[in-house]
């Protein structure tokens, strides 16, 4: 199992005891009590304990304060499949809203890189809202870069598509 706490020291401040481990099914209780959405968590729960994914979430003590979805499996969106086979996803990134701003996503995209590299993944990509500029902002500072096509539309958001190369990063082993 991947554990890790560490003092994380970001541009901001610094997150003293947080933990990111991949979610358990006890999880969902506290995780549902934090961020709401019984259904999503006990879907990506559920992929995880079939091995398409895996639910990764940030905690301050007992409490989950972050978390994304790590998707591997087939994307849903027919122009990701066809463009970016293969390439994994990071999903729902999501922290408190009291615990914004201090590093908490980004320990959560690094730690998910790590994963993925160590399943031996060279590239990951995500999905953001066209108007959520503030998140763009962030993985942009994280080395995604736009990919060269039209953002993809779902029925109710439009996504642009980031894209990292995870091969100029050492793996980091657990
Ligand atoms: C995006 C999000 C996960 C970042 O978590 P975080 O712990 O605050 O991230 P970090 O402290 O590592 O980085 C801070 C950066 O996050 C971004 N950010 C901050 N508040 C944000 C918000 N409300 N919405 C989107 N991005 C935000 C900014 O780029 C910020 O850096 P800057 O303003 O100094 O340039 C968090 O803000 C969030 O849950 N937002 C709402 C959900 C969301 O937009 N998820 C992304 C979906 S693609």
């Amino acid at each position: 199992m991947l554990l890790l706490t560490w003092p994380l020291t970001q541009r901001r401040s610094t997150v003293f005891d947080l933990t990111i481990r991949p979610a358990i099914d006890a999880d969902l209780t506290a995780l549902v009590r934090s961020f709401g959405q019984v259904g999503f968590f006990s879907d990506r729960l559920r992929r995880q304990r079939q091995g398409r994914g895996m639910l990764l979430i940030a905690l301050r003590g007992a409490i989950p304060v972050g978390n994304v979805y790590v998707w591997w499996e087939p994307a849903e969106e027919p122009e990701l499949r066809e463009r970016l086979p293969g390439v994994p996803l990071l999903t729902h990134l999501e922290v408190h809203p009291h615990h914004r701003n201090r590093g908490i996503g980004t320990a959560l995209i690094r730690e998910a890189e790590d994963v993925l590299r160590r399943r031996g993944h060279r590239r990951v990509a995500l999905g953001v809202d066209v108007r959520n500029v503030d998140a763009q902002r962030l993985y942009t500072r994280l080395d995604y870069t736009e990919w060269p096509y039209p953002p993809v539309r779902v029925p109710e958001e439009t996504f642009q598509i980031f894209v990292k190369s995870l091969v100029d990063m050492p793996i980091k082993h657990a």
